[in-house]
């Protein structure tokens, strides 16, 4: 999105509540004072760079990433693992394209008919496929044995008067197109096969029951599903339309990298799933053409590696991780996963980052340092009020904040700049927690029944979201007399180490 588009930023001389704030509709303007990182995470997305974002909690760089991700063109891949019929353990992949997608979507659909109401059935299929009563001709669910109005048993006959093929073509079709959990309902038919003449020429038309509504097959139709049978089984792993973030924590190798389950039989043909059926994919795969998010980055420890390896080919096997499992022995080649990563992780951390993974991000995108403060100027104090209308918007359950309200949080923001990161002249960038100030205020508000979240709910939300440290401090004077305060008198009268003294015969203490 170019710069003209950007929304102005609000003039808040001119402002009267956060509602009259209007909010970026690109992710990317939502996320405040981050302007490098912003930047390159543009620049990231054009041209699919790698992204290290370095810095603090509740900064915006979940946000980044996330924003980042909206920026990338839709995927156009589809991934899909196939049955592979001489060597079962060693399913394909098939990469389709949009196009080819919903072609396909659109012949499967083909193939599966035009669904009508059973009144509007040759009077004859809908007495065979029992929703209508031979006696009386009112229409009831296929599962009412017995017709609700005249109490005679619906199905009467279900012979085969009427039908040229006889059973012979119906018991065909019905053994590839039998409907799971349905074959013992006693009721009439589930299938029926009838003529029609079209344009001179006999044709096949089959009529299925489907729930309370019947389907219709033609010819035309019969045959495309003829031909999606004899297809070797697949089973779609990376859908084409998927959310171009995925979020990975690396808590599992399972989660990260994909698996393929067990099965109690092994994958024996009749009994078992399918290895194709059983194969999961990774974050990895998942997030094939758009973003691999890892917060954290450093708690990923040696896995590091196999995103390493991931980033470098392109490409990574699926393969079943637990060797006790029977899908041990099942692995699919080559599944793509050509993401953008974006990696986010504090500033101690960074020495745990691999470095052959730095280097990778390095040399194909960006690394940087997200700010925890920024200048204290106008412009900024208006990108602040934006913040809190976000806040609210997203919240969704608190009322707008009144300018004296705005004003309070900004002050606030100064306030913690200072006390928290010896900024001078600077708003604080830690907005996760002035968020929560804003949430906290916005329920006393509520609680309150104020129709705006005013300067008073504000003051008291700061003081509420002090911590326990600062609480000490504030009534103790210091965090260390607090600590002396909180033993009890024998404590104090004795050592530090009186419980444990007094009790040195327990010996549950010692183990
Ligand atoms: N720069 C920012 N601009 C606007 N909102 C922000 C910004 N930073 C944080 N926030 C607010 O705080 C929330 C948390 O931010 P986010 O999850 O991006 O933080 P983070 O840097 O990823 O933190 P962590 O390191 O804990 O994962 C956001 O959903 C947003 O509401
Ligand atoms: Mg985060």
């Amino acid at each position: 999105m170019s710069k003209e588009h950007r929304p102005s930023l609000p003039d808040l001389s001119k402002v009267a509540t956060t509602a009259e704030i209007a909010i970026p509709s690109d992710p990317l303007l939502r996320v405040i004072g981050q302007d490098e990182a912003v930047k390159l995470a543009r620049i990231s997305a054009k041209q699919r760079r790698n992204l290290l974002l370095v810095g603090p909690p509740g900064t915006g760089k979940s946000m980044i990433a996330q924003a980042l991700a909206l920026h990338l063109p839709r995927p156009t891949e589809e991934i899909r693992v196939v049955h592979n019929p001489e060597n079962p353990e060693r399913p394909l992949i098939e990469v389709k394209k949009e196009e080819e997608v919903r072609r396909e979507y659109a012949s499967r659909e083909f193939a599966s008919g035009d669904l009508i109401d059973p009144k509007n059935a040759p009077i004859n299929v809908a007495e065979r496929l029992g929703y209508r009563c031979r006696n009386c001709g009112t229409y009831s669910s296929f599962k009412e044995r017995y017709c609700p109005k005249c109490q005679k048993p619906k199905a009467g006959d279900a012979g085969t008067a009427g039908n040229p093929f006889g059973d012979l073509m119906s018991s065909l079709l019905e053994s590839s197109m039998s409907v799971p959990g349905m074959s013992n309902i006693p009721t009439g038919k589930e299938r029926v096969t009838t003529t029609r003449n079209r344009f001179g020429k006999e044709e096949v038309v089959v009529f299925e029951r489907t729930g309370e509504m019947i389907r219709v097959l033609d010819q035309d139709a019969l045959e495309k599903r003829r031909e999606l049978e004899k297809q070797s089984p697949r089973k779609v792993i990376v859908p084409l339309d998927r959310n171009p973030f995925v979020f990975a924590t690396g808590a599992s190798e399972t989660e990260l990298l994909g698996d393929v389950r067990h099965d109690p039989y092994g994958g024996h043909a009749q009994l078992g799933t399918q290895p194709f059926d059983r194969v999961v994919p990774g974050a990895i795969h998942e997030a094939h053409q758009g973003v691999l998010f890892i917060d954290e980055l450093s708690h990923l420890g040696n896995l590091q590696r196999f995103i390493l390896t991931a980033m470098q080919e392109r490409r990574f096997p699926i393969s079943g991780r637990n060797p006790q499992s029977s899908g041990a022995s099942v692995k699919v080649d080559m599944v793509p996963c050509d993401f953008v990563f974006v990696g986010a992780c504090n500033i101690q951390d960074l020495e745990q980052i691999l470095a052959p993974l730095r280097s990778r991000i390095n040399g194909n995108g960006y690394e940087v340092l997200v700010k925890t403060a920024m200048e204290d100027t106008q412009e900024n104090e208006a990108r602040l009020a934006q913040f809190v209308a976000q806040e609210i918007i997203f919240d969704g359950k608190i009322p707008h904040a009144s300018m004296p309200a705005v004003w309070a949080i900004i002050k606030e923001a100064r306030r913690r700049a200072k006390d928290l990161d010896h900024h001078t002249h600077s708003l604080t960038l830690r907005l996760r927690e002035l968020g929560g100030l804003i949430r906290a205020a916005g329920d006393i508000a509520i609680h309150d029944g104020s129709p705006l979240i005013d300067e008073g709910h504000i003051a008291l939300a700061i003081k509420r979201s002090r911590t326990v440290e600062e609480q000490i401090k504030e009534r103790y004077g210091s965090y260390t007399r607090g600590l002396g305060t909180d033993l009890s008198s024998a404590q104090k009268e004795k050592s530090p180490y009186y419980f444990w003294n007094e009790h040195s015969g327990d010996d549950q203490m010692f183990h």
